[in-house]
């Protein structure tokens, strides 16, 4: 990583988007209590993302990275955690079956609490507040106190990254996530009389496990079948907190980041010289980078230079977020400029983030189709430019809340205030990620039929 950085280096930076606290003291005391504190990730599992993104980069696996907008205090409970863990698991399976590559798991978990804002305040019933900034730096509630940026919310977000990462590891290992189980939820879904497009390809999952089943190779014998790795991730925006999570691994020697294995910089504070990309380019840990409508090809150059000197594959996923219809006008010019580089990168598509729209109930929605075309927008560009599509990342919930429209079970405008839950923005729910993993297995899939055409 960078020679002669220092973790505390983005200090001296212009920054975006960070709260201005008011007390120092109380700032500086939680900052020295949480440096106390183990790291919640090892740089070793970090490092083995990485090898493992490197390969996303190939082709050779493929990135499912999805989880909450912004994870919440009141929100926290076991049931989620495992909610959200259980459908990004039958996810993984349906896009291992269409990609026919392992699928790499990472949540938006465990530490995605501090959101960007559009504006620094907002006006509600005709008083203006400060901004909501995520539960790790002031209350959602519509207060004048609440909204006081409070330091002592980043120990209270540490302690339930800590847990929540727990739980996940435990899920992870202890048998929750063996795939037979996995996959009989999916048959479920796909029982439902709508699903019946996806009812063949998860017949042909459970043929493929039965044979597996048949020639002995089964969760007793291969530990895959039975055991997940699955990594967590959330944006760096909040640098006090990252800073403080800092280590040094005792292996290589090298700065990581321990609040997460992957981090990512935001769309709104990807400025070259900021004070995000100042922390994010010394850490080992692979590093994600938002790429909007505006992002330029100079700006990309020089961005991928600072994340990713020594031009490591694995290093650095660039996370294509331009809204369905725009993917056209943005896309190619930016694989341009990484082929000028010759940078390795994975490509992975955010559908989400440019296709927010009001609702005519006043709601904040992204309709589910607007989000698959986003994603087959991606997948074509890819395709005609001879380049990797490596993967996906999402904002999606395991629980049956009503905040994207459409979909096979038909959200519609007029239901979206039925279970509208999310404290940011709108998510997928349980349902709608899983047919969204089947129509991404679908074009998967076709892709390689495709490939397989042009080899012969
Ligand atoms: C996000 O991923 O929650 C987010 C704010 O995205 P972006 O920076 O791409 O707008
Ligand atoms: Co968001």
């Amino acid at each position: 990583m960078a020679k002669g950085w220092t973790k505390s280096d983005w200090r001296a930076k212009p920054r975006v988007q960070m709260p201005d606290y008011l007390d120092s003291a109380a700032l500086t005391a939680a900052e020295t209590q949480l440096g106390k504190y183990p790291p919640l990730v090892f740089a070793g599992e970090a490092r083995k993302l990485r090898k493992q993104l490197a390969l996303a980069a190939e082709g050779k696996a493929f990135l499912l990275q999805g989880g909450d907008c912004a994870e919440s205090f009141a929100e926290f409970s076991a049931d989620n955690i495992r909610d959200t863990f259980r459908v990004m698991l039958q996810m993984a399976i349906v896009l291992t079956y269409g990609a026919k590559v392992p699928v790499i798991k990472v949540g938006r978990m465990a530490g995605q609490f501090a959101k960007p804002r559009s504006a620094p305040t907002e006006v509600i019933d005709g008083v203006e507040y400060p901004s909501y900034r995520g539960d790790i730096i002031n209350g959602f509630d519509a207060t004048m106190e609440s909204r006081q940026p409070d330091p002592n919310r980043m120990l209270q977000a540490y302690t339930q990254a800590a847990a929540s990462l727990n739980l996940l590891r435990a899920f992870s290992t202890g048998g929750f996530a063996d795939i037979h189980r996995v996959h009989s939820w999916t048959l479920g879904f796909a029982e439902h009389d709508k699903a019946e497009r996806y009812r063949e390809m998860s017949n042909r999952i459970s043929d493929a496990l039965d044979f597996m089943t048949a020639a002995g190779v089964n969760s007793d014998t291969a530990h895959t079948l039975q055991a997940v790795d699955f990594y967590t991730s959330h944006e760096a925006l909040l640098l006090e907190y990252e800073e403080a999570l800092c280590r040094i691994d005792s292996i290589s020697g090298l700065p990581v980041a321990g609040s997460g294995h992957m981090i990512w910089i935001g769309d709104r504070t990807r400025q070259p010289d900021g004070a995000h990309v100042e922390f994010c380019r010394g850490v080992l840990n692979p590093i994600g980078l938002k790429c909007g409508p505006t992002t330029t090809a100079e700006d990309l150059k020089v961005l991928m230079a600072k994340l990713n000197p020594a031009n490591e594959a694995g290093r650095l996923t660039l996370i294509a977020r331009f809204g369905a219809g725009k993917v056209g006008d943005h896309l190619p010019r930016l694989i341009k400029a990484v082929r000028e580089e010759g940078a390795n990168v994975v490509w992975s598509c955010d559908p989400m983030h440019g296709n927010v729209i009001k609702s005519s109930s006043g709601y904040k929605t992204r309709p589910f189709d607007s989000i698959l075309r986003e994603v087959r927008e991606f997948f074509a560009i890819h395709r005609a430019e001879g380049t990797i599509p490596g993967g996906v990342h999402f904002e999606m919930t395991g629980k049956d809340v009503t905040e994207c429209t459409g979909g096979l079970r038909a959200v519609t405008d007029e239901n979206l205030s039925d279970r509208y839950h999310t404290a940011c923005d709108p998510r997928l729910n349980a349902s709608q990620s899983l047919e969204l993993a089947f129509l991404v297995a679908e074009e998967l899939l076709a892709m390689r039929v495709q490939d397989r055409r042009i080899a012969l």
